[in-house]
């Protein structure tokens, strides 16, 4: 999708603008909105909206063709609900609408001039970024590995975005610019979520992290089994020896700040597919696990966001990258292994892998002396009993350092429109975790299966500032429309513009 932001005042009028299609919202009360005020001097507008035609209920649509006054080939007017709050749900179901229609017509190029700066609590950047992300959502396909793909989209695909005089269509650039540096992020998580596993390994992620570095600049090391022995990442290991695919050990960096500045550390859980091992899981939608390197990709697709905006921060991407695979040299329930930092952990449930490849990982991310650490894993199902799909799990220490992280990151996601949720951490979750033989287990205790996963990553995190995403939730759909989403590739991102 092509997007550009051009001012419409009095001089250089709505009415007067060549194009396709112009987008304008009416409400339910049979009310126009400013911008289908100024395209109404006929009053085909008014008379439509009176007769019934349109509803103005949030999505609703109603395209006319050659009214007069206006140079636009077609008005779609969208209903955008009651017309003293915009909501922010009615803006975006508003958005889907027009973009839907907009997808069928024999027009390539359509303007939107939407109120922008009426949406409740958000501001015009906020409904520029969110109409951007939403129309290049649009366009996302899925046939990477289809021989036959599917149909090119056609319709509009040259979207001006209007603006009016005091909205300042300068201002809107670098918003726009932003806006499009996310959605190519969450495109690049989706791509990498969506490929099959057998293509989208260890390998394949190690590989694309080098072509961001080389696209971008970022510094990049890629560290081997040998290395991650010599690490002693015995918990890692521990994970990834159950097959036949190497495990890859991707540090990114991208210092973007000042050369003394610390750097804030992602961390993402990077199972290419996990079958639970030797605690092996049931089949019926083990497909989906492929998608257990959600939190790799969110960190993969952050750093192609933060590359194209080039942030000055300075960002350390960590994924810890493996399959988790039952096989003759598998590790077994009651194993009991030595992680990096020297705890050793019974491994009870082989299937509770992502917390054994984080903890040497978030070991590892001591040495940068980090501002703040944060992990983004499809953790556990528990988290989806908790908050569904709408919510990734938010897990942080309650002290003052961490209550600030964690209104950062939840302010983020609310900025975003990827939103999060706290969940509680603390001593009587952490004594779900004894173990008879060894410092931790791997599981808890039955109950709060997400919280007792996040205390168990909380015990290697005590030297820095962290907090924990658990996005398994999140990170996918399932059902008809399955594929990945791209989250939280914009909450992170959000989160990181707001640190510089
Ligand atoms: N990757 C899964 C978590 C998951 C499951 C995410 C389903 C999304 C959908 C994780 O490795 C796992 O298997 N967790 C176990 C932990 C349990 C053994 C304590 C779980 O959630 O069942
Ligand atoms: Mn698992
Ligand atoms: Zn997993």
């Amino acid at each position: 999708m092509d997007f550009s932001i051009k001012a419409f005042d009095t001089k250089n009028t709505l009415s007067a603008a060549k194009t396709g299609v112009l987008a304008v919202a009416v409400f339910e009360n049979k009310k126009l909105s400013q911008a289908a005020q100024a395209l109404d001097a006929g009053g085909a507008i008014s008379a439509a909206v009176k007769s019934g035609d349109i509803s103005g209920k949030p999505g609703s649509t109603l395209l006319l063709r050659g009214v007069s006054g206006v140079a636009a080939a077609r008005v779609l007017l969208v209903g955008m609900g009651a017309d003293d709050t915009v909501s922010e749900k009615n803006y975006g179901t508003a958005v889907g609408a027009a973009l839907k229609v907009f997808g069928t017509l024999g027009s390539a190029d359509g303007i939107i001039a939407f109120p922008l700066a009426d949406v409740k609590d958000r501001d015009v950047n906020w409904a520029v970024q969110s109409l951007v992300i939403a129309a290049n959502e649009t366009e996302h396909r899925t046939d990477t590995q289809k021989s036959k793909k599917d149909p090119v989209p056609s319709g509009v695909r040259k979207i001006v975005i209007a603006a009016d005089a005091a909205n300042a269509a300068t201002a809107l650039k670098p918003v726009l610019a932003q806006a499009l540096a996310i959605s190519n992020g969450m495109a690049l998580t989706k791509e990498l979520g969506n490929l099959s596993p057998n293509v989208c390994t260890p390998t394949y992620l190690a590989n694309t992290a080098r072509q961001l570095a080389d696209a971008y600049g970022f510094e990049i090391e890629v560290l081997e089994r040998k290395q991650l022995e010599a690490l002693k990442m015995g918990s890692f290991l521990a994970v990834a020896k159950g097959s036949e695919e190497a495990p890859k050990f991707i540090v990114l960096k991208h210092m973007g700040g000042n050369k003394k500045d610390a750097p804030t550390v992602l961390v993402g859980k990077g199972i290419t597919f996990d079958t639970g091992g030797i605690s092996l899981k049931p089949g019926p939608n083990m497909d989906e696990m492929k998608y257990d390197m959600c939190g790799a990709g969110s960190v993969l697709g952050t750093f192609r966001a933060i590359g194209e905006m080039n942030l000055k921060l300075n960002v350390i991407g960590i994924v810890a990258a493996c399959e988790n695979m039952p096989s003759g040299r598998a590790t077994k329930p009651g194993d009991i292994v030595s992680s990096m930092n020297g705890l050793t952990i019974e491994i009870l449930n082989t299937d509770a892998e992502g917390r054994l490849i984080l903890c040497d990982a978030l070991t590892y991310a001591e040495r940068f002396k980090p501002a703040a650490v944060v992990d983004i894993a499809t953790l556990t199902g528990a988290c989806i009993v908790a908050l569904g799909h709408h919510t990734s799990g938010l897990f942080t220490r309650h002290d003052d350092a961490h209550d600030a992280l964690a209104q950062e990151l939840l302010d983020a996601g609310k900025q975003a429109g990827d939103v999060a949720w706290r969940f509680p951490l603390g001593e009587n979750y952490n004594e779900q975790l004894k173990s008879n033989f060894a410092d931790l287990a791997n599981i808890g205790t039955p109950g709060a299966a997400s919280i007792t996963a996040a205390c168990f990553l909380e015990n290697f995190t005590r030297k820095y500032t962290w907090a924990h995403l658990d996005i398994a939730g999140t990170a996918w759909k399932s059902g008809a429309n399955k594929g990945a989403t791209g989250r939280p590739v914009p909450l992170l991102t959000t989160f990181l513009m707001n640190r510089v």
